[in-house]
This record gives structure tokens, C-alpha cells and sequence, in this order.
């Protein structure tokens, strides 16, 4: 057996990225942000908001970005006074992190009344924001609103994250570590290996009705299929989730449907084809009950028989197609993993097969994966689902290639 190969890390070299601090405790770690961007290579300006200034000094961030930090509309010794239109007109990408709830609402407005919201405002460049904030602004509906605003304005929102908080809370709002950020800009850069390539990944259980009130799923939380997705994304595609129900979060830059049962996936999935590439990660049921009652059931004595019926195989189907998508399949197994997903991927016809044991993975925050393919089979070593998902990504583009 052998690892997953490498693939060329994506550089960011040569790219221009202002990084936008906001006020926030993050703005520490937007420090360390920078020093990344650095080290990967791109050309840095950093501009930094009076609240920002109160948590970190402009000093710092000019020692690790080798070049004077703005901080002003107003400064007369910078240029002809226009720097927020020439800024933002060289850029290849204008980063906020950390973002304070503050500067989303003012961005979701469209205010400009310091030099970060107006480089904002003004640029022609992608725009990316890494929230930051405690759990309670985070969830508060204007925090919602000015979010779902954003989004549909096109700006790449990169996490929060959950965890514990500067407040001393824990929970969702916390900023990505500078190193989740860094991995995400190739994706919101559209820059990655897999830029330009349409991605179509199922994920999560299927409930399949038995009547209005009651139904048959599965143990799969969606995990791994999401950690796919968000690692398809960093990697430049265009993704598509289709997804059963979860409780989990879509990856920035994702589009997610959201399904119920067997035959939605199906129709979703054939809806949204073609596709360079589809992975199946969903646990689809197998069967669904014959004709699910319009009204629910009620109990007796007797006991009761459910007639189940096979379920379309979405996989199978989509690997059969003459214009087939690069399919990969995953099969969780309690026994002879190497036997049985073998024989999946030969009987399905796929070119990678992901295989695990559902004992040791099914609603676990780790897995350890076997890869399938032409060549033989590939470990990886237990591991968090988005490294797992990163190796499998990094392992489909070379065989892409
Ligand atoms: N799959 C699918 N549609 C189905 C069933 C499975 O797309 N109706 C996909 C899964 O998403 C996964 C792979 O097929 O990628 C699993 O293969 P399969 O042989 O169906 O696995 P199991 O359903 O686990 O088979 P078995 O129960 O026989 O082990």
C-alpha cells in the first residue's frame, strides 16, 4: 500500500491581496494571516480600520508586510488622495479578516465612510470576509441578514468557526486559524487545481417515508460528504451538494440542495449533470416503502409488514450514462473492506473508490479511508474528515490529470 501522491501546491505567488483588518480580539491572528501570505508568496498591503488599531498596531503589520500600513481616507502624504480606487483596482482579491459584525452590517449597506469599507465599496476585485465575533452577535437575525445579503452579493464568506471564545463562551463565531484561511484562497481565488471544473457531490443519509410522521434513515451525518465539498471548493471547482437531511453547515462557496429521500437525490443529481466530476458519498437507502401512507398509521396489536422496494442505484446510473462524469463511489463496510469494495467499484465501473469500515467512522469526526483504484489500493492513516477529504481531492486531480 501507498500513500496518497501529492499534487503541486497552488501558489499565490504573483497575486495582489489587500488584507482588511477590522476591529476585533482576532486581529491578532490576522497578523500571523499575514505573515502566511507572505510566505505563500503574494504581494500584501494591509489597511486597518480605527478598531483594529485599538487591538494591534499598524507596526506590526508594517514589520511583516514589508510596506506602510493605510489606515486613512484622509492621509494627504498618500498619493493624488484616490488610493481607495487604485487599491482596489490592482488587486487580485481584497481579504477582511478578521470581519467584526460592525464592518459586515456596514458592508451589507454598502456604507463607505473609512478607507476599508471604501476599498471595499470600490473594488473590482473578489472579496472575501472572515467573521469573527461572539456566538450571540453571530447568531442575532440583523447578523443573519446582513450575512445572507453578502452572499448574495457575491462575497466568499470564509467560516466562523466553533469554539471557545475570547468572551469566555463557546460557540460558533469564532475567526478561522490563518491557516484554514490561507487553504480556502485558492478556492475563493478560483486559482486551485480544480478551477474551471463542475463538482457534484451527495452527501448525508436519505429518509425514505413510511407515512406523514415517520420514515427510514440511516446513522450518516453528513461529515465526510461536507468535508468533501468545502475541500473541493478550496480546491477551485464549482460545487454542487445535493444533501440529505443534516444539521450541518454548507461550505463557503458551496451550493447545497437540500433532499429527502432516495429518489429526490436522484432527480437533483440528474438535474444538475453535466458534471466533470461526481462523488457519491451520500448513504442512500437501499429500499423505500412501496407506497408511503398519505395519513399516519395507526397501531394495533397485529404487529406490522412494510413492503420495501429497491431504490434507483444513483451511482450506477450516473457511471453508466455515455457522457459519464470522473465517478467516485464510497462504500462503508463492517467486514472485508478490500473484498467488498473491490468488488463495488468494479461492478459500478469506477475509477476511485473510497472504502472505510462504517464502525469506525459513521458519525466520527476522524476516519481512516482505503483508496480504490486502477493502480491498487492507497491508506490513509485515521485522520479529521477534511484532511481525509484533502488527500482524496489531491488523489482525484491526479488521476484527472
Ligand atoms: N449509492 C447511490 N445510490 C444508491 C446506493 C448507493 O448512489 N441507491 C452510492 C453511495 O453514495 C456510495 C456507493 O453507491 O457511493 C455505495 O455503493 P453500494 O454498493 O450501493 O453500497 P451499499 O448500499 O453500502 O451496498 P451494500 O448495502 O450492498 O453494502
Amino acid at each position: 500500500m501507498e500513500s496518497a501522491p501529492g499534487i503541486k501546491a497552488v501558489s499565490l505567488a504573483d497575486k495582489k491581496i489587500i488584507l482588511g483588518v477590522s476591529g476585533g480580539i482576532a486581529a491578532y491572528k490576522a497578523a500571523e494571516l499575514c505573515r502566511l501570505l507572505i510566505k505563500a508568496g503574494a504581494d500584501v498591503r494591509v489597511v486597518m480600520t480605527a478598531a483594529a488599531q485599538q487591538f494591534v498596531t499598524p507596526l506590526t503589520f508594517q514589520a511583516l508586510s514589508g510596506k506602510p500600513v493605510l489606515t486613512s481616507l484622509w492621509d494627504a502624504a498618500s498619493g493624488d488622495g484616490m488610493e481607495h480606487i487604485h487599491l482596489s483596482r490592482d488587486a487580485d482579491l481584497l481579504l477582511v479578516a478578521p470581519a467584526s459584525a460592525d464592518f459586515l452590517a456596514k458592508l451589507a449597506h454598502g456604507r463607505a465612510d473609512d478607507l476599508l469599507s471604501t476599498l471595499c465599496l470600490a473594488r473590482a476585485c473578489t472579496l472575501a470576509v472572515a467573521p469573527a465575533m461572539n456566538r450571540e452577535m453571530w447568531a442575532a437575525a440583523p447578523t443573519r441578514r446582513n450575512l445572507e445579503q453578502l452572499q448574495l452579493d457575491g462575497v466568499s464568506v470564509l467560516g466562523p468557526a466553533a469554539g471557545e471564545q475570547a468572551c469566555g463562551e463557546t460557540g460558533l463565531g469564532r475567526m478561522l486559524e490563518p491557516g484554514e484561511i490561507l487553504a480556502a484562497l485558492p478556492g475563493v481565488l478560483n486559482a486551485g487545481p480544480l478551477a474551471g471544473k463542475r463538482v457534484l457531490i451527495t452527501a448525508g443519509p436519505t429518509f425514505e417515508p413510511i407515512d406523514p410522521v415517520r420514515g427510514l434513515t440511516n446513522l450518516s451525518s453528513g461529515k465526510m460528504g461536507y468535508a468533501v465539498a468545502r475541500a473541493a471548493a478550496e480546491a477551485g471547482a464549482e460545487v454542487c451538494l445535493v444533501s440529505g437531511p443534516t444539521c450541518l453547515d454548507t461550505p463557503a462557496g458551496v451550493r447545497r440542495i437540500g433532499v429527502q429521500s432516495a429518489a429526490d437525490m436522484r432527480r437533483a443529481v440528474l438535474a444538475e449533470l453535466p458534471s466533470d466530476v461526481f462523488i457519491a458519498v451520500a448513504a442512500v437507502a437501499d429500499y423505500r416503502v412501496n407506497a408511503a401512507a398519505p395519513q399516519k398509521i395507526k397501531k394495533s396489536t397485529d404487529g406490522m409488514t412494510l413492503h420495501l422496494v429497491a431504490n434507483p442505484d444513483i451511482l450506477a446510473e450516473v457511471a453508466a450514462l455515455p457522457d459519464a462524469p470522473f465517478c467516485v463511489g464510497f462504500a462503508a463496510e463492517t467486514e472485508r473492506l478490500a473484498e467488498h469494495a473491490e468488488a463495488k467499484r468494479r461492478k459500478k465501473r469506477l475509477p476511485l473508490l473510497v472504502g472505510n469500515l462504517a464502525q469506525d467512522t459513521l458519525g466520527e469526526d476522524t476516519a481512516e479511508l482505503v483508496l480504490f483504484d486502477d493502480r491498487g489500493q492507497h491508506r490513509l492513516p485515521r485522520a479529521d474528515k477534511l484532511t481525509q477529504a484533502r488527500h482524496l481531492i489531491r488523489h482525484l486531480v491526479n488521476q484527472l490529470n
